[in-house]
């Protein structure tokens, strides 16, 4: 097969949590409820790109990030990374995958053990995958120290000794040390002080550039996300509503929920101030969704076809994917507010 092979691919993957179980299912023998964290999900992540993945809390997010690396298995559909189902990967292949590509978490507290100096974590993720002969592993941290900007010294300091902001850079620092192609951060600079975030997203961006780097950047933040991402799935209720090229959604979203979702933010236009207009309703609950488009509860734009047909992902604009029924929802000439026929 001659052709292109994205660096990771998705394809209608599902995942489903056990829910709550209550006193009264089980007394009735009703079964357990199940949470849809995942309902076919489908997206690819082009090599040396930058994905932004966003939406509201959740809806999923976390959950694909962590397919992406397998640390949740896909109950159904495929993850492939490179042309290869990551499922069926073990031992050699299955390290090189947990080598090739990284996954840097959202807690730079809980996720570097405190009575590692910066140096012993640096030399363990070097020597777990052998990547330096050991004289040449001190060399190689000061390499690493100096690619995420932290002083030299750090190396013998302990991870309490830094502010958020630098024990995220030694999180990278980590990540980078095993010359990953890919790193999944998930929530990267949510837990840093506004002023910090910049400076440690706009790091990633450099080293995304300088290290050909393909990068998943999960956050709330569509500010951040906006300024770091090549292209955006926009997700809700455990689905991809739109993926689009970074400035196309921001500037003509082609889903309805893409639209509501940039006008809940306020820090994107601050003209606009309807946020409670924009996404009004329940969401609703992903122990149980609805039969058809999963936002017709909140959609201003829905009509009978949206409360029984689920719709899938179909091309728009230029790169441009959306779900849902009213395809020329936001192309340029048509008009968003028109309702369609048959309402
Ligand atoms: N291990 C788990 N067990 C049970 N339910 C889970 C588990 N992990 C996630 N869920 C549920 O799956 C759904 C998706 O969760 P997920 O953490 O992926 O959302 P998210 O978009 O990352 O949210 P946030 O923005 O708050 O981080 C939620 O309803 C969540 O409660
Ligand atoms: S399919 Fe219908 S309910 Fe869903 S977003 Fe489109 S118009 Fe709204
Ligand atoms: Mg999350």
């Amino acid at each position: 097969m001659n052709g292109h092979i994205p660096i990771l691919s998705v394809n209608g993957v599902y995942k489903r949590f056990s829910g709550p179980y209550s006193l009264l299912r089980r007394f009735k023998s009703e079964p357990q409820l199940a949470v849809h964290a995942l309902t076919n999900v489908t997206l690819d992540v082009e090599r040396g790109e930058t994905l932004g993945i966003v939406g509201e809390s959740g809806c999923g997010k976390s959950t694909l990030a962590r397919c992406l690396v397998r640390l949740h298995e896909a109950d159904e559909g495929v993850v492939r990374f490179d042309g290869q189902d990551i499922s069926n990967l073990s031992g050699g292949a299955r390290r090189a995958f947990n080598r090739r590509v990284q996954m840097i978490f959202q807690d730079p507290y809980g996720s570097l053990n405190p009575r590692m100096t910066v140096s012993q974590v640096l030399s363990e993720a070097l020597s777990v995958h052998k990547m330096r002969p050991k004289p040449e592993i001190p060399g190689r941290i000061a390499e690493l120290l100096d690619l995420v900007r932290l002083p030299a010294d750090a190396a013998g300091r302990y991870p309490h000794e830094f502010s958020g902001g630098q024990r995220q850079r030694i999180g990278i620092a980590r990540a980078l040390a095993v010359e990953p192609e890919v790193i999944v951060a998930d929530e990267l600079v949510s837990a840093l002080d506004v002023s910090v975030q910049a400076q440690v997203v706009n790091l990633l961006l450099q080293l995304q550039e300088k290290l050909h780097l393909t990068v998943v950047f999960v956050a709330h933040d569509l500010r951040l996300v906006r300024h770091i991402s090549h292209r955006v799935a926009v997700m809700y209720l455990g689905q991809v509503m739109e993926i689009s090229p970074s400035e196309a959604l921001f500037s003509a979203p082609r889903h309805p929920y893409s639209k509501a979702l940039l006008e809940a933010a306020p820090e994107l236009d601050p003209a606009h101030k309807n946020r409670n207009v924009a996404l009004r309703g329940e969401l609703p609950s992903p122990l149980d969704l609805p039969p058809g488009c999963p936002f017709a509860g909140r959609c201003p734009h829905v009509f009978d076809r949206c409360r029984v047909e689920r719709p899938v992902l179909t091309p728009r604009g230029p790169g441009q994917m959306a779900a849902c029924h009213l395809t020329d929802f936001g192309a340029p000439g048509a008009s968003s507010d028109q309702l369609p026929t048959g309402h």
